[in-house]
């Protein structure tokens, strides 16, 4: 349907964003060096960070208790009072709160004091029993954050990554940070552990799901950022003080749960794609040079590199001519980060007659009147972006899977919990995804005995999970 100029141009991006099955094996192949680096030393830029996270068992399902759970996302901050009821089953109930922009890039006190009232509504609206009786509930940080975690209830920030810039932060434990502002309010709460997501869904997954499709080997989140996490043989974790392993050990331990940072992976850029458009969102983004995988891949930034694709194409001539200069373009096309990737989901699979769903949402979300033709362009954008966006996710999960010998032996099967707007409602992303990993190492054999399952509210039930394992 498109032709000349723009059907050129718009063919040459496409081949820029296209993912090869050499590429994918490749990437597999430095994602596993990267990890194993990671394991072994602190501080290389050329290594994942690989985060121990102290949490040294897998819930079979059977735990009971009612605990608090907090999640401080990309873009929401919940509250949570889950029960786990011993049967792979919970119930749960939940605030959930936008976080205001202005406290992403203010100070840790007016962050941390904005969460500590709002525990403070939920308790004292949900757990009234609680503040009068002053006894202390339980509860569960999820912070979706890279952290230096030193034990299972204490943690410092190492960086911000996603709309979050607060410099004041970085280096302090947020876990204290949280409990000074709780007691300052008299909540009647006590943080006993600190979670990232991606260990709070491995941990909820392997709560619920109960074994039916294989262990949960991987959680995961591709959502406004993407990381994963699994569980490591403690030996192989050399940079952990020896101390702490014998510890550790003497205690039964044999395994913890790594918390890879995988949005980290490949910063130097050795092999991954990068094209002037990942560049421009890098620079734009609060942490240039930093979780370039990310950058990628999850959503916070797909819709971005859309609009930087479609403001280049407009300087070119190619499109949205009826805008004779740039400061006439739609303001929200100007304007960093206001093309979601809610957007792209309904680009997507938009099949009706000249796209018109695509037109109309296009004049709601970014004021834009667009031609058929313009339409089209942006649909097989969104396609590409997808398209790599999913295919370099097979990436990290193939590279888990492989080292971690996931699925060697007889007809085993693995399940892979994931949770996240893009892995749960971008459409076809786990089908693309699948495909990809289905191209690496793991070859289609082994990617038919993966199984990817969402699970559902798992970084708060995960945290409730750690809160609850601090018993042990
Ligand atoms: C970012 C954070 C990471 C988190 C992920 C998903 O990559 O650095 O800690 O798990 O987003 O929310």
């Amino acid at each position: 349907m498109l032709t000349g100029e723009v059907r050129t141009r718009v063919e040459d991006i496409e081949k820029q964003f296209s993912v090869s099955e050499e590429f994918l094996k490749k990437a597999v192949t430095f994602f596993i060096e990267c990890a194993d680096k990671g394991l072994k030393v602190k501080n290389d830029p050329e290594a994942l960070l690989m985060i121990p996270t102290f949490v040294t068992s897998i819930p079979t399902g059977k735990e009971k208790g009612v605990l608090l759970a907090i999640d401080l996302g990309g873009t929401n901050f919940r509250v949570v009072s889950v029960a786990l009821n011993g049967d792979h089953t919970f119930d749960l109930v939940q605030a959930k709160n936008p976080i205001p922009v202005d406290l992403m890039k203010g100070t840790s006190d007016e962050l941390f004091r904005w969460m500590a009232e709002k525990i403070h509504d939920f308790v004292k609206e949900n757990h009234s029993n609680a503040v009068e009786s002053g006894n202390r509930l339980k509860m569960g940080f999820t912070f979706s954050f890279p952290i230096d975690q030193t034990s299972l209830d204490s943690g410092t920030l190492t960086r911000w990554s996603k709309h979050f810039n607060i410099p004041d932060c970085i280096g302090k434990d947020v876990v204290k940070l949280l409990q000074y502002h709780l007691d300052a309010l008299k909540v009647p709460v006590v943080v006993s552990a600190l979670a990232n997501d991606t260990v709070g869904t491995l941990l909820a997954r392997s709560y619920t799901g109960a074994d039916k499709e294989g262990k949960t080997k991987i959680g995961c989140i591709f959502g406004t950022g993407t990381n994963g996490a699994y569980e490591e043989d403690l030996d192989n974790i050399t940079k952990l003080p020896q101390s702490i392993r014998n510890e550790l050990k003497a205690k039964g331990v044999r395994k913890m749960v790594i918390n890879t940072e995988w949005g980290s992976f490949d910063n130097k850029l050795r092999v991954l794609p990068n094209t002037k458009w990942d560049e421009q969102v890098d620079k734009l983004s609060p942490n240039p040079g930093f979780h370039l995988f990310e950058k990628r891949v999850s959503g916070m930034f797909m819709g971005e590199i859309l609009r930087q694709i479609l403001l280049d194409l407009y300087r070119e001539g190619l499109i949205l001519q009826q805008y004779r200069t740039e400061d006439k373009l739609p303001h929200r096309l100007r304007t960093a980060w206001d093309l979601d990737t809610e957007a792209m989901s309904l680009f997507e699979i938009d099949d009706s007659t000249d796209l018109k769903a695509s037109e109309l949402k296009l004049e709601q979300m970014l004021r834009l009147p667009t031609t058929v033709e313009e339409r089209v362009v942006i649909q097989r954008l969104t396609r590409a972006i997808a398209h790599r966006s999913s295919s370099l996710a097979a990436v990290p999960i193939s590279a888990i899977l492989l080292k971690s010998h996931a699925l060697d032996g007889h007809n085993v099967n693995v399940d892979v919990g994931a949770d996240g707007s893009v892995v749960e409602f971008y459409p076809g992303f786990r089908t693309m995804m699948r495909d990809a990993i289905a191209q690496t190492q793991l070859g289609p054999k082994g990617e038919r005995r993966l199984h990817v399952n969402i699970a559902k509210d798992g970084s708060s039930v995960g945290a409730a999970l750690c809160a609850l394992s601090s018993e042990f």
